[in-house]
């Protein structure tokens, strides 16, 4: 029954951001209803945090598993003191990368709603940087829930033509903030246990948190590869399968002299054998793989400008109907952490040593 009233189709209002549009947006948000809205890292699909039909209809709009929490996003630190105990070391934390891509998980207060939380005594926060999202959240004065406005398991939208592709007439209100600027979704690391964990890493990276803590940080170990059959997720969004097109893709690593010559030959193979098929490859071997339909993720020497471009490339894949990609990979570092955390998922960890 809820579920049918809450999939209602409606129409999507797409708006420029301006005294009008944030006005609009505060009254749906209050009125239990949602906004799409950009953050510097992806868009998101935000519901009043204290309200639990509210936060169900965000489940129902992206075909979320229940049992996958959201992340509570917040404008001041003063909202903190009603959602969650904050621990002394993420103060500095803050101090250093609020408003930023890093959420941190607390444990929760009981006005959270166990829906927002997917029943876990931790409720992750985050104060986004974007000022179409600080603006939102202040006008409408509310602690947001948020994922990512994607359909489940489509890659994140990072911009309003990817919001709409996934939620057209399920979401009455986009504010349009133009393409997203880091391209993947926040850090998010757990401080409630024994050592500062990164669950998932993003903009804000394992060095960076490490020279502000000044301890050693880790990395939860299905970050670059698939979780064990039996192994518990520390974070429920690790099981399910994300950010995978629709055709195999499949990672080819090693040095350049050798990954570039094996990528043009496994994707010509694959042409030859009447599929379409293609590779992702930096900007610098666009020439040596012209004759394999190449898609530029960026440079060899940037990885926030592969970061960026992403998800677009991966919704791109889809587009086109591509069946078969062959990829190339960037050294898991700071923010190259990040892309081959979503990358390897897209590849279903699927990687060839050349
Ligand atoms: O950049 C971002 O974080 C974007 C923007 C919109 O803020 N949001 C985002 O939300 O990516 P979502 O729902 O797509 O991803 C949230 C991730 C999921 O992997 C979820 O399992 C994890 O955070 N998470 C949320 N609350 C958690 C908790 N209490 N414990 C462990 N993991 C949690
Ligand atoms: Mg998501």
């Amino acid at each position: 029954m809820l579920g049918t009233l809450l999939l209602k189709p409606m129409q999507t209002k797409i708006l420029y951001p301006d005294p009008e549009a944030y006005a609009l947006a505060s009254d749906l948000l209050n009125r239990g209803q949602l906004v799409a809205f950009p953050t510097e890292t992806v868009y998101g699909l935000g519901a009043n945090a204290l309200d639990r039909n509210a936060v169900l209809s965000i489940f129902a709009a992206k075909g979320r598993p229940a049992d996958n929490p959201l992340i509570v996003h917040i404008y001041d630190r003063a909202q903190l003191s009603d959602l969650c105990t904050v621990s002394p070391l993420a103060r500095p934390l803050m101090d250093a990368f609020w408003p930023g891509p890093l959420t941190m998980l607390f444990i929760r207060k009981p006005a959270v709603p166990p829906e927002v939380t997917a029943g876990l005594p931790t409720v992750a926060i985050r104060m986004p940087s974007h000022p179409v999202a600080a603006e939102m959240l202040k006008t409408c004065g509310l602690p947001i829930a948020a994922p990512s406005a994607n359909s489940s398991g489509r890659p994140s939208p990072t911009t309003t033509a990817h919001v709409l592709e996934d939620l057209n007439g399920k979401v009455p209100l986009i504010l349009d903030g133009g393409a997203c600027d880091v391209g993947l979704e926040s850090t998010v690391l757990d401080l409630c246990h024994d050592q500062p964990t990164i669950l998932r890493p993003g903009g804000v990276t394992k060095e960076m948190l490490e020279s502000v803590l000044g301890r050693e940080v880790l990395l939860a170990g299905s970050i670059l590869r698939p979780l064990a059959e039996n192994e518990v997720a520390l974070s429920p969004g690790m099981r399910y399968k994300h950010y995978a097109p629709k055709g195999t893709v499949t990672l080819i690593e090693g040095p350049e002299e050798r990954t570039v010559p094996l990528l043009r030959r496994l994707c010509l193979e694959q042409k030859q054998a009447g599929k379409k098929a293609c590779v992702l490859c930096f900007t610098e071997h666009l020439g040596a793989l012209s004759d394999c339909d190449p898609h530029d993720i960026g440079s060899v020497s940037s990885p926030d400008e592969i970061a960026h471009r992403l998800f677009d490339t991966l919704r791109r894949l889809d587009e086109e109907g591509m069946e078969i990609v062959f990829s190339e990979v960037i050294p898991p570092e700071g923010m190259g952490l990040a892309v081959m955390n979503r990358l390897g998922r897209a590849a279903a960890f699927r990687i060839i040593d050349a």
